[in-house]
C-alpha cells in the first residue's frame, strides 16, 4: 500500500481554523492526511508540541497563524515564527528532516490556499517518505526535554521583545544575533539532554558519549562540567583510569 503521510495541524481558531472551515463549507478538495488541532492562537502553539507530535507518530507538522499584522492578539503570530524556528532546530538536532515542518499563515478568506497548502504538505511528505521518528526516538525525547529547559523557554519565548526592546540588560540585539544564540543554547541543551539520557542507562564515558553523540569529546567534557555544577551527573566507578558519569536521579540514590 502506499505511503499515506499523517499531518498533525495547529491551527488557530481567528483564521486558519476558519479559513480550514471554509474549505469545508466550500467543498474544496484537499487530502484527508491532516488531523487538525484548534488553537485560539498560533503564538500558543508550544515547540515541546511540535516535538511531540513526531514521537506519537506525525510524518509532518503544520502550524498555521493569522497573516503578520492580521493575529488577533497582536503579536501572537510574530512569537510563532520564533518559537517554530526553535521547534524545527530541535527536531534537525535529533536527526528529523526539518521540511516535516511548517508554519503557514492562512486567513479566514483563504479557504482555497488552505486547501492548496495541504495538497501542497502533504505531496512534500509523502516525497519524503514515513517519518525516521522510531529510529530517533533517543535524539527527540532529548529534544523534548532540552525544550523544557528554563533558559531555552524564556529565549524562545521572549525573542520578540529582546529584538524590540531589548535584554534585562538594556541590550538590543539584531533578529540575526539572537538566532544564533538561540541556536547555541538549543545545540547545548540537546547535548546535555542526550548526555542525561545516555548516563541514566548505565556509566558511560567521555569517550563513549562523545562516540554515541558524534560529538567532539572537549564539548561533551565541557557538558559534564555545568551538569555536575547543577547536580545532575556525578562520577562513579572508573573504567581502568578513565572516570564515567551517571545521571543523578532526583530524590533518589547516586
Ligand atoms: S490569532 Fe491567529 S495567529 Fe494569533
Amino acid at each position: 500500500m502506499a505511503f499515506e503521510p499523517r499531518i498533525v495541524g495547529f491551527l488557530c481558531n481567528w483564521c486558519s481554523y476558519a479559513g480550514a472551515d471554509l474549505a469545508g463549507v466550500s467543498r474544496f478538495q484537499y487530502p484527508w492526511n491532516i488531523r487538525i488541532v484548534r488553537v485560539m492562537c498560533s503564538g500558543r502553539v508550544d515547540p515541546m508540541l511540535v516535538v511531540e507530535a513526531f514521537i506519537q507518530g506525525a510524518d509532518g507538522v503544520l502550524v498555521g497563524g493569522c497573516h503578520p499584522g492580521d493575529c488577533h492578539y497582536m503579536t501572537g503570530n510574530l512569537q510563532a515564527s520564533y518559537k517554530i524556528g526553535v521547534a524545527e532546530k530541535l527536531v534537525e538536532l535529533a536527526g528529523i528532516d526539518p521540511r516535516r515542518v511548517r508554519l503557514e499563515w492562512v486567513s479566514a478568506s483563504e479557504g482555497q490556499r488552505f486547501a492548496d497548502l495541504v495538497r501542497d504538505f502533504t505531496e512534500v511528505l509523502r516525497k519524503l517518505g514515513p517519518s525516521n521518528a522510531r529510529e530517533r526516538m533517543d535524539g527527540l525525547v532529548a529534544a523534548r526535554t532540552a525544550l523544557g529547559d528554563f533558559r531555552l523557554r524564556a529565549l524562545a519565548s521572549n525573542e520578540l521583545k529582546i529584538v524590540e526592546e531589548g535584554n534585562a540588560y538594556g541590550e538590543r540585539l539584531s533578529k540575526e544575533k539572537l538566532m544564533e544564540v538561540v541556536h547555541t543554547a538549543a545545540r547545548e541543551e540537546f547535548e546535555r539532554a542526550m548526555i542525561l539520557l545516555l548516563a541514566r542507562r548505565g556509566n558511560i564515558s567521555v569517550k563513549d558519549l562523545s562516540k554515541r553523540m558524534n560529538v567532539p569529546a572537549d564539548r561533551v567534557l565541557e557538558h559534564i562540567v555545568v551538569l555536575r555544577q547543577k547536580s545532575l551527573i556525578s562520577m562513579d566507578h572508573p573504567e581502568g583510569f578513565t572516570p564515567t558519569y551517571r545521571t543523578i536521579e532526583i530524590g533518589g540514590e547516586q
